[in-house]
C-alpha cells in the first residue's frame, strides 16, 4: 500500500479485499490485535465536528496498544497559524501517523506529501475513504459478497457518494446515483470510477430520476443534503432535494429485502424519513460499528510496520 490513506481511488483492488478481509478478521478476534501498534501514536486533527471518526479513530488506537491524541479545531489553524507544511514537519517529530478532517482536499493531500508518516483522509470536502471502507464492510455482511450487488445512493453527489462510487468500482457493485439536477458527483470522480471499475463488472447510473435510482437496489444509502461547511444553503437545498427523501414508498421500489445505509449523522423527515430509518431494514448503526473495524485495519497495514518514532 501507499504510505497514506487518501483515497479508495490510490488503493488497488486487491488491497481493498485485502483490507475489508484484515476489517474482518479483528472484528472477530480484536484480542488478537492488542499489542498490533503498541506505544504509537496517532495525531487526531479536526477542522470540522465528528462523534463517529474521532471515536473510532481513538478506540481503535486504544484497542490496538497505541494512542490517538485529539486536536479541535480551535488548536492548530492549519493555513491561518501555521502552514500545512510546518504542521507535518511538527507532528511528524512526535506521532507514528496523522489523521485529518478538513475542508479543503488538497490540504490533505499537502500534509501527506510533507509528512514522512502515514496520513489518513478522515473526510474531506471531496471524499470521506474511511466511511466508504466500513459501508463496503458493511454490505458484504448484509449481502454476502459485493459484485453485481446494486447500491443505490439517493441525494447529494458529495464526498460520501464519491467514496462509495471509487469503493463499488474496485469491488464490482453495481450503483445508481440519483441526485437533483446540478447536484451530480464530480465528473472527475465519476471519470476515476469508471475507469477503475472496467475490469471488476463496476456499472454507474447518474439520474435525476430517484425512483430509477432505487428500482431493485439491494441497498439505498442517503446522506444529508447539507453537507458540513454548507449550512447556509440548508434551506435551500430542503426544497430542491424533497423528492428524494428515502421514504417507505421510495424504497418499495427496492427489493423486498434491501437494506438502508447511511454514514451519520442523520436527519429524520429531511433525507429519510423516520420510519425508514428506524425500520428493521435500517442497518445504520452497524455501519457505524464498522468503523471501528475498517479503521483499525487500515491503521495496522500503514502504522503496523513502523517502529516508535522509526
Ligand atoms: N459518519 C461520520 O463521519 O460521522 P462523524 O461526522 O460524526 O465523524
Ligand atoms: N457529507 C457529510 C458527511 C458527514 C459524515 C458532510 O461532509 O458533512
Amino acid at each position: 500500500m501507499n504510505k497514506d490513506f487518501i483515497s479508495i481511488h490510490d488503493i488497488t483492488r486487491y488491497e481493498f479485499h485485502e483490507l475489508l478481509d484484515l476489517a474482518t478478521k479483528i472484528k472477530e478476534n480484536p484480542d488478537k490485535y492488542r499489542k498490533t501498534l503498541k506505544g504509537q501514536v496517532l495525531a487526531m486533527v479536526f477542522e470540522k465536528p465528528s462523534l463517529r471518526t474521532r471515536m473510532t479513530f481513538e478506540v481503535g488506537m486504544h484497542e490496538l496498544g497505541g494512542k490517538g491524541i485529539y486536536l479541535s479545531p480551535a488548536e492548530i489553524q492549519i493555513g491561518t497559524r501555521e502552514t500545512i507544511e510546518d504542521v507535518a514537519h511538527n507532528l511528524e517529530r512526535w506521532v507514528d501517523g496523522i489523521m485529518i478532517r478538513t475542508f479543503s482536499h488538497d490540504t490533505v493531500v499537502r500534509l501527506a506529501r510533507a509528512s514522512s508518516v502515514p496520513v489518513i483522509n478522515g473526510l474531506s470536502d471531496l471524499s470521506h475513504p474511511c466511511q466508504g471502507m466500513a459501508d463496503f464492510l458493511t454490505l458484504r455482511e448484509k449481502k454476502g459478497g459485493l459484485a453485481g450487488v446494486k447500491l443505490a445512493y439517493l441525494g447529494d453527489g458529495n464526498n460520501v457518494c464519491h467514496s462509495l462510487m471509487l469503493a463499488a468500482a474496485k469491488a464490482g457493485t453495481s450503483m445508481a446515483v440519483g441526485t437533483p439536477k446540478g447536484f451530480e458527483p464530480n465528473p472527475g470522480i465519476t471519470k476515476l470510477a469508471l475507469e477503475d471499475g472496467k475490469e471488476t463488472g463496476f456499472s454507474l447510473l447518474i439520474t435525476n430520476d430517484p425512483k430509477e435510482a432505487v428500482r431493485n437496489a439491494d441497498a439505498v444509502y442517503t446522506d444529508v443534503w447539507a453537507s458540513m461547511g454548507q449550512e447556509s444553503e440548508k434551506e435551500a437545498r430542503a426544497k430542491i432535494f424533497a423528492s428524494f427523501q428515502v421514504s417507505p414508498a421510495l424504497m418499495a421500489q427496492a427489493k423486498p429485502d434491501a437494506i438502508f445505509l447511511h454514514c451519520l449523522p442523520a436527519h429524520r423527515e429531511e433525507e429519510v424519513s423516520a420510519s425508514v430509518f428506524e425500520s428493521p431494514q435500517s442497518v445504520v448503526f452497524d455501519q457505524a460499528e464498522n468503523r471501528l473495524h475498517a479503521q483499525k485495519a487500515i491503521m495496522v497495514t500503514l502504522m503496523g510496520n513502523r517502529k516508535k518514532n522509526g
